[in-house]
Protein backbone atom coordinates (compact mmCIF):
# COMPACT_ATOMS: atom_id res chain seq x y z
CA UNK A 1 0.00 0.00 0.00
CA UNK A 2 3.35 2.16 0.43
CA UNK A 3 4.92 1.87 -2.78
CA UNK A 4 4.13 4.93 -4.79
CA UNK A 5 3.82 4.85 -8.91
CA UNK A 6 6.79 7.01 -10.61
CA UNK A 7 5.44 7.98 -13.46
CA UNK A 8 8.26 9.91 -15.47
CA UNK A 9 6.77 12.28 -18.18
CA UNK A 10 10.21 14.19 -18.67
CA UNK A 11 9.70 12.95 -22.67
CA UNK A 12 5.98 14.32 -22.49
CA UNK A 13 5.74 17.07 -20.50
CA UNK A 14 8.88 18.35 -20.07
CA UNK A 15 9.91 17.78 -23.30
CA UNK A 16 6.98 19.62 -24.79
CA UNK A 17 8.22 23.27 -22.29
CA UNK A 18 10.44 26.03 -23.84
CA UNK A 19 14.03 25.09 -24.75
CA UNK A 20 13.28 21.49 -23.82
CA UNK A 21 12.63 19.66 -26.87
CA UNK A 22 14.43 16.32 -27.68
CA UNK A 23 15.12 14.84 -31.10
CA UNK A 24 13.97 11.27 -31.11
CA UNK A 25 17.66 9.77 -30.68
CA UNK A 26 18.59 12.23 -27.67
CA UNK A 27 15.23 11.07 -26.06
CA UNK A 28 15.95 7.06 -26.88
CA UNK A 29 19.65 8.32 -24.79
CA UNK A 30 17.09 10.07 -22.38
CA UNK A 31 14.69 6.85 -21.99
CA UNK A 32 18.05 4.72 -21.68
CA UNK A 33 19.03 6.97 -18.27
CA UNK A 34 15.09 6.85 -17.17
CA UNK A 35 15.31 3.01 -17.28
CA UNK A 36 18.52 3.07 -14.98
CA UNK A 37 16.52 5.33 -12.65
CA UNK A 38 14.27 2.49 -12.13
CA UNK A 39 11.21 4.83 -13.47
CA UNK A 40 8.13 2.51 -13.63
CA UNK A 41 6.33 4.64 -16.28
CA UNK A 42 8.11 6.30 -18.92
CA UNK A 43 5.42 8.73 -20.75
CA UNK A 44 7.45 9.15 -24.23
CA UNK A 45 5.22 11.31 -25.91
CA UNK A 46 1.98 12.44 -27.66
CA UNK A 47 1.86 10.78 -30.74
CA UNK A 48 -0.86 12.93 -32.44
CA UNK A 49 1.42 15.89 -31.97
CA UNK A 50 4.04 15.07 -33.87
CA UNK A 51 5.65 12.67 -35.98
CA UNK A 52 8.62 12.51 -33.94
CA UNK A 53 6.72 12.07 -30.87
CA UNK A 54 5.19 9.08 -32.44
CA UNK A 55 8.30 7.54 -33.24
CA UNK A 56 9.70 8.31 -29.98
CA UNK A 57 6.62 5.88 -28.14
CA UNK A 58 7.07 3.48 -30.83
CA UNK A 59 11.02 3.35 -30.74
CA UNK A 60 11.02 3.36 -26.58
CA UNK A 61 8.81 0.92 -26.55
CA UNK A 62 10.28 -1.40 -29.15
CA UNK A 63 13.55 -0.70 -27.10
CA UNK A 64 12.36 -1.52 -23.43
CA UNK A 65 9.93 -3.85 -23.53
CA UNK A 66 9.69 -4.69 -19.88
CA UNK A 67 9.08 -0.67 -19.35
CA UNK A 68 5.29 0.37 -19.22
CA UNK A 69 5.29 3.51 -21.86
CA UNK A 70 2.73 5.34 -22.08
CA UNK A 71 1.58 7.24 -24.72
CA UNK A 72 -0.71 10.97 -24.54
CA UNK A 73 -4.22 11.40 -26.30
CA UNK A 74 -6.79 14.18 -26.05
CA UNK A 75 -10.19 12.04 -25.39
CA UNK A 76 -10.80 12.05 -28.71
CA UNK A 77 -11.16 9.07 -31.47
CA UNK A 78 -8.41 10.35 -33.76
CA UNK A 79 -5.93 10.80 -31.19
CA UNK A 80 -6.64 7.12 -29.38
CA UNK A 81 -6.45 5.46 -32.20
CA UNK A 82 -2.95 7.21 -33.44
CA UNK A 83 -1.57 6.59 -29.64
CA UNK A 84 -2.67 2.88 -30.29
CA UNK A 85 -0.64 2.73 -33.06
CA UNK A 86 2.61 4.19 -31.86
CA UNK A 87 1.52 1.32 -28.59
CA UNK A 88 0.80 -1.84 -30.86
CA UNK A 89 4.18 -3.45 -30.35
CA UNK A 90 4.50 -2.50 -26.81
CA UNK A 91 4.79 -5.22 -24.49
CA UNK A 92 3.32 -3.14 -21.69
CA UNK A 93 1.28 0.25 -23.11
CA UNK A 94 -0.65 2.47 -21.21
CA UNK A 95 -2.99 4.64 -23.31
CA UNK A 96 -3.55 7.87 -21.13
CA UNK A 97 -6.20 9.95 -22.04
CA UNK A 98 -7.40 13.34 -20.68
CA UNK A 99 -10.04 16.10 -21.29
CA UNK A 100 -10.38 19.41 -19.61
CA UNK A 101 -13.12 19.79 -16.42
CA UNK A 102 -13.23 22.79 -15.10
CA UNK A 103 -15.27 25.96 -16.02
CA UNK A 104 -12.91 27.73 -17.27
CA UNK A 105 -11.47 25.13 -19.55
CA UNK A 106 -15.39 24.21 -20.68
CA UNK A 107 -16.49 27.42 -21.02
CA UNK A 108 -13.59 29.25 -22.76
CA UNK A 109 -11.71 26.42 -24.68
CA UNK A 110 -13.84 23.70 -24.95
CA UNK A 111 -16.88 25.64 -25.72
CA UNK A 112 -18.49 22.37 -24.24
CA UNK A 113 -21.41 21.45 -21.43
CA UNK A 114 -20.06 19.45 -18.69
CA UNK A 115 -22.28 16.38 -19.85
CA UNK A 116 -20.56 16.70 -22.91
CA UNK A 117 -17.06 15.67 -21.45
CA UNK A 118 -18.42 13.71 -19.20
CA UNK A 119 -19.82 11.55 -22.13
CA UNK A 120 -16.39 11.93 -23.78
CA UNK A 121 -14.20 11.16 -21.31
CA UNK A 122 -16.26 7.64 -20.75
CA UNK A 123 -16.69 7.23 -24.68
CA UNK A 124 -12.59 7.67 -24.59
CA UNK A 125 -11.58 5.40 -21.65
CA UNK A 126 -14.17 2.71 -23.44
CA UNK A 127 -11.89 3.37 -27.17
CA UNK A 128 -9.11 2.97 -25.67
CA UNK A 129 -9.98 0.09 -22.94
CA UNK A 130 -10.60 -1.87 -26.48
CA UNK A 131 -6.68 -0.91 -27.29
CA UNK A 132 -5.36 -1.86 -24.22
CA UNK A 133 -6.45 -2.92 -20.63
CA UNK A 134 -3.90 -0.47 -18.47
CA UNK A 135 -5.70 3.19 -19.22
CA UNK A 136 -4.82 6.43 -17.31
CA UNK A 137 -7.34 9.22 -17.45
CA UNK A 138 -6.60 12.55 -16.74
CA UNK A 139 -9.01 15.46 -15.24
CA UNK A 140 -7.20 18.85 -16.90
CA UNK A 141 -7.40 21.50 -14.54
CA UNK A 142 -8.91 18.80 -11.50
CA UNK A 143 -7.99 21.56 -8.57
CA UNK A 144 -10.16 23.98 -10.37
CA UNK A 145 -12.50 22.10 -11.25
CA UNK A 146 -16.14 21.86 -9.63
CA UNK A 147 -15.21 19.05 -6.69
CA UNK A 148 -19.06 17.18 -7.48
CA UNK A 149 -18.60 17.29 -10.92
CA UNK A 150 -14.92 15.89 -10.45
CA UNK A 151 -15.58 13.14 -8.41
CA UNK A 152 -18.92 11.98 -10.96
CA UNK A 153 -16.67 12.08 -13.88
CA UNK A 154 -13.88 10.07 -12.12
CA UNK A 155 -16.79 7.83 -11.11
CA UNK A 156 -17.83 6.92 -14.64
CA UNK A 157 -14.32 6.63 -15.97
CA UNK A 158 -13.58 4.07 -13.21
CA UNK A 159 -16.85 2.31 -14.24
CA UNK A 160 -15.86 2.64 -17.49
CA UNK A 161 -12.35 0.98 -17.20
CA UNK A 162 -9.92 3.72 -16.48
CA UNK A 163 -7.14 1.80 -14.13
CA UNK A 164 -5.69 5.03 -13.17
CA UNK A 165 -7.20 8.49 -12.53
CA UNK A 166 -4.96 11.67 -12.18
CA UNK A 167 -6.47 14.87 -11.11
CA UNK A 168 -3.56 17.23 -12.30
CA UNK A 169 -2.97 20.61 -10.71
CA UNK A 170 -2.36 21.85 -14.00
CA UNK A 171 -1.70 25.66 -13.45
CA UNK A 172 -0.26 25.22 -9.94
CA UNK A 173 -2.97 26.95 -8.15
CA UNK A 174 -3.43 24.79 -5.02
CA UNK A 175 -1.50 24.18 -1.58
CA UNK A 176 -1.10 21.10 -0.12
CA UNK A 177 -3.56 20.94 3.07
CA UNK A 178 -6.24 21.59 -0.03
CA UNK A 179 -4.75 19.38 -2.78
CA UNK A 180 -4.46 16.26 -0.06
CA UNK A 181 -8.09 16.90 1.01
CA UNK A 182 -9.24 16.82 -2.59
CA UNK A 183 -7.04 13.64 -3.13
CA UNK A 184 -8.55 12.31 0.01
CA UNK A 185 -12.28 12.76 -0.98
CA UNK A 186 -11.48 10.90 -3.94
CA UNK A 187 -9.52 7.84 -2.69
CA UNK A 188 -12.75 7.34 -0.24
CA UNK A 189 -14.73 7.52 -2.74
CA UNK A 190 -13.63 4.85 -5.73
CA UNK A 191 -11.43 3.21 -3.01
CA UNK A 192 -8.95 0.45 -4.50
CA UNK A 193 -11.18 0.23 -7.76
CA UNK A 194 -8.17 2.73 -9.36
CA UNK A 195 -4.78 3.65 -8.60
CA UNK A 196 -5.57 7.77 -7.83
CA UNK A 197 -2.43 9.92 -9.13
CA UNK A 198 -1.19 13.48 -9.09
CA UNK A 199 0.56 15.50 -11.54
CA UNK A 200 1.13 18.79 -10.39
CA UNK A 201 2.63 22.30 -11.62
CA UNK A 202 5.64 24.09 -9.86
CA UNK A 203 3.45 28.01 -10.48
CA UNK A 204 3.68 28.71 -6.57
CA UNK A 205 6.31 26.58 -5.93
CA UNK A 206 4.17 24.26 -4.74
CA UNK A 207 4.43 20.89 -6.79
CA UNK A 208 6.79 19.11 -4.48
CA UNK A 209 4.90 19.46 -1.64
CA UNK A 210 1.49 19.60 -3.18
CA UNK A 211 2.01 15.69 -4.18
CA UNK A 212 3.56 14.23 -1.24
CA UNK A 213 0.18 16.03 0.87
CA UNK A 214 -1.30 13.47 -2.12
CA UNK A 215 0.51 10.97 -1.42
CA UNK A 216 -0.31 11.49 2.56
CA UNK A 217 -3.78 11.35 1.47
CA UNK A 218 -4.02 8.26 -0.37
CA UNK A 219 -2.48 8.76 -4.11
CA UNK A 220 -0.49 6.27 -5.38
CA UNK A 221 1.27 7.43 -8.71
CA UNK A 222 3.14 10.79 -8.92
CA UNK A 223 4.03 12.45 -12.26
CA UNK A 224 6.85 13.99 -12.11
CA UNK A 225 9.88 14.85 -14.51
CA UNK A 226 14.06 15.18 -14.05
CA UNK A 227 15.04 18.66 -12.81
CA UNK A 228 11.32 19.34 -12.56
CA UNK A 229 11.29 20.67 -16.26
CA UNK A 230 7.94 21.50 -17.89
CA UNK A 231 5.30 24.06 -18.78
CA UNK A 232 5.71 27.47 -16.96
CA UNK A 233 7.97 27.23 -13.63
CA UNK A 234 7.91 22.98 -14.35
CA UNK A 235 6.00 20.08 -12.81
CA UNK A 236 6.96 18.25 -9.59
CA UNK A 237 10.51 17.20 -9.66
CA UNK A 238 10.83 13.55 -9.30
CA UNK A 239 14.36 13.86 -7.34
CA UNK A 240 13.04 16.18 -4.47
CA UNK A 241 10.54 14.28 -4.44
CA UNK A 242 11.98 10.36 -4.18
CA UNK A 243 14.63 12.10 -1.81
CA UNK A 244 11.95 13.60 0.77
CA UNK A 245 11.02 9.82 0.91
CA UNK A 246 14.10 8.04 1.24
CA UNK A 247 15.72 10.85 3.59
CA UNK A 248 12.06 11.50 5.53
CA UNK A 249 11.17 8.09 5.93
CA UNK A 250 10.48 8.77 9.68
CA UNK A 251 7.55 11.23 8.47
CA UNK A 252 6.97 9.68 5.11
CA UNK A 253 6.81 6.13 5.23
CA UNK A 254 6.39 5.23 1.20
CA UNK A 255 8.70 3.21 -1.06
CA UNK A 256 9.18 3.92 -4.91
CA UNK A 257 11.44 1.88 -7.21
CA UNK A 258 13.99 4.68 -7.66
CA UNK A 259 18.00 3.99 -7.94
CA UNK A 260 18.99 6.93 -6.16
CA UNK A 261 22.42 6.80 -7.21
CA UNK A 262 21.02 7.33 -10.44
CA UNK A 263 19.19 10.82 -9.78
CA UNK A 264 22.11 13.05 -10.29
CA UNK A 265 23.76 11.40 -13.78
CA UNK A 266 20.39 11.76 -15.04
CA UNK A 267 19.67 15.52 -14.33
CA UNK A 268 23.32 15.71 -15.88
CA UNK A 269 22.35 13.76 -19.14
CA UNK A 270 19.48 15.80 -19.24
CA UNK A 271 21.11 19.05 -18.99
CA UNK A 272 23.35 17.98 -21.72
CA UNK A 273 20.31 17.19 -24.09
CA UNK A 274 17.77 20.18 -23.79
CA UNK A 275 19.13 23.71 -23.32
CA UNK A 276 19.46 24.40 -19.49
CA UNK A 277 20.47 22.72 -16.39
CA UNK A 278 19.09 22.54 -13.31
CA UNK A 279 19.52 25.88 -11.40
CA UNK A 280 22.58 26.61 -9.30
CA UNK A 281 20.41 25.71 -6.12
CA UNK A 282 18.02 23.47 -6.90
CA UNK A 283 17.56 20.54 -3.82
CA UNK A 284 19.76 17.39 -4.40
CA UNK A 285 21.19 17.73 -8.35
CA UNK A 286 21.94 21.32 -8.07
CA UNK A 287 25.45 22.72 -8.81
CA UNK A 288 25.04 24.05 -5.82
CA UNK A 289 23.41 21.46 -3.27
CA UNK A 290 25.96 20.19 -1.60
CA UNK A 291 28.42 23.13 -1.73
CA UNK A 292 29.50 24.63 1.38
CA UNK A 293 31.16 27.95 1.40
CA UNK A 294 30.65 30.17 4.47
CA UNK A 295 33.35 29.70 6.82
CA UNK A 296 31.26 28.33 9.54
CA UNK A 297 29.66 25.83 7.73
CA UNK A 298 32.96 24.76 5.67
CA UNK A 299 34.25 24.61 9.82
CA UNK A 300 31.28 22.53 11.02
CA UNK A 301 30.76 20.30 8.17
CA UNK A 302 34.90 19.28 8.03
CA UNK A 303 34.20 18.79 12.06
CA UNK A 304 31.18 16.69 11.14
CA UNK A 305 29.57 16.43 7.96
CA UNK A 306 26.40 16.19 9.41
CA UNK A 307 26.30 19.31 11.14
CA UNK A 308 25.50 21.05 7.72
CA UNK A 309 24.25 18.02 5.33
CA UNK A 310 21.17 15.79 5.35
CA UNK A 311 22.44 13.64 2.55
CA UNK A 312 25.12 11.52 1.54
CA UNK A 313 26.12 13.11 -1.95
CA UNK A 314 27.30 9.99 -3.29
CA UNK A 315 23.83 8.56 -2.00
CA UNK A 316 22.51 10.38 -4.83
CA UNK A 317 25.39 9.88 -7.41
CA UNK A 318 27.24 13.38 -6.69
CA UNK A 319 30.78 13.52 -6.60
CA UNK A 320 32.30 13.90 -3.35
CA UNK A 321 33.73 16.95 -2.83
CA UNK A 322 32.10 19.87 -2.86
CA UNK A 323 33.75 22.29 -0.78
CA UNK A 324 33.88 25.47 -2.77
CA UNK A 325 36.97 25.78 -4.54
CA UNK A 326 38.31 29.55 -4.55
CA UNK A 327 41.63 31.55 -4.55
CA UNK A 328 43.28 29.46 -2.02
CA UNK A 329 42.75 26.01 -3.29
CA UNK A 330 45.50 24.19 -4.22
CA UNK A 331 46.81 22.42 -7.91
CA UNK A 332 45.73 18.76 -5.94
CA UNK A 333 42.09 20.02 -4.50
CA UNK A 334 41.80 21.20 -8.45
CA UNK A 335 42.80 17.83 -9.50
CA UNK A 336 40.81 16.17 -7.59
CA UNK A 337 37.68 17.98 -8.86
CA UNK A 338 38.42 17.66 -12.20
CA UNK A 339 38.62 14.03 -11.62
CA UNK A 340 35.80 14.23 -9.62
CA UNK A 341 33.84 15.82 -12.91
CA UNK A 342 34.73 12.94 -14.82
CA UNK A 343 38.60 14.66 -16.60
CA UNK A 344 42.11 13.14 -16.33
CA UNK A 345 44.35 15.26 -17.30
CA UNK A 346 48.35 15.68 -18.22
CA UNK A 347 50.20 17.41 -16.03
CA UNK A 348 50.51 19.93 -18.83
CA UNK A 349 46.74 20.18 -19.07
CA UNK A 350 46.69 20.76 -15.39
CA UNK A 351 48.93 23.63 -15.18
CA UNK A 352 47.10 25.70 -17.84
CA UNK A 353 43.62 24.80 -15.84
CA UNK A 354 44.97 25.74 -12.97
CA UNK A 355 46.47 28.88 -14.51
CA UNK A 356 43.11 30.13 -15.97
CA UNK A 357 41.23 28.61 -12.34
CA UNK A 358 43.52 31.27 -10.64
CA UNK A 359 42.78 34.26 -12.59
CA UNK A 360 39.07 33.43 -11.90
CA UNK A 361 39.38 33.00 -8.38
CA UNK A 362 40.83 35.89 -7.73
CA UNK A 363 37.91 38.34 -9.12
CA UNK A 364 35.13 36.44 -7.51
CA UNK A 365 33.97 34.71 -4.20
CA UNK A 366 34.13 30.87 -5.28
CA UNK A 367 34.71 29.58 -9.09
CA UNK A 368 32.04 26.71 -9.51
CA UNK A 369 31.78 23.54 -11.17
CA UNK A 370 30.90 24.44 -14.34
CA UNK A 371 33.20 26.95 -14.51
CA UNK A 372 36.28 24.59 -13.68
CA UNK A 373 34.22 22.36 -16.70
CA UNK A 374 34.49 25.64 -19.21
CA UNK A 375 38.16 25.91 -18.30
CA UNK A 376 38.62 22.56 -18.70
CA UNK A 377 37.20 22.10 -22.07
CA UNK A 378 38.78 25.23 -23.27
CA UNK A 379 42.05 23.58 -22.71
CA UNK A 380 41.65 20.08 -23.63
CA UNK A 381 40.33 21.90 -27.19
CA UNK A 382 43.24 23.96 -27.25
CA UNK A 383 45.08 20.41 -26.51
CA UNK A 384 43.42 19.12 -29.50
CA UNK A 385 43.29 21.55 -32.19
CA UNK A 386 47.39 21.87 -31.49
CA UNK A 387 48.29 18.55 -32.09
O1 LIG B 1 -0.88 19.47 -16.68
C1 LIG B 1 -1.75 18.69 -17.12
O2 LIG B 1 -2.93 18.76 -16.80
C2 LIG B 1 -1.31 17.67 -18.05
C3 LIG B 1 -2.27 16.60 -18.43
C4 LIG B 1 -2.29 16.38 -19.88
C5 LIG B 1 -1.97 15.35 -17.66
O3 LIG B 1 -0.15 17.65 -18.46
ZN1 LIG C 1 1.14 18.86 -17.07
Amino acid sequence: MDRVVIFDTTLRDGEQSPGCSMTVPEKMKMARKLVDLGVDIMEAGFPIASDGDFEAVRAIAAEYPEMKVAALSRATRLDIDRAADALKHAKRARIHTFIATSDIHLKYKLKKSRQQVLDEAVAAIKLAKFYCEDVEFSAEDATRTDFDYLEQISIAVVEAGATTVNLPDTVGWSVPHEYGALIGRMVRSFGDRAILSVHCHDDLGLAVANSIAAVQAGARQIECTINGIGERAGNCSLEEVVAAFAVRGDQLPFETGINLKELYPASQLLGKLITFGPQPNKAIVGENAFAHEAGIHQDGYLKHRATYEIIEPSSVGVPEGRLVLGQHSGRHALNQRCADLGYTLTKDQLDAVYHQFTHLADTKKGVRNDEIKTIVQSVVAGAAAAD
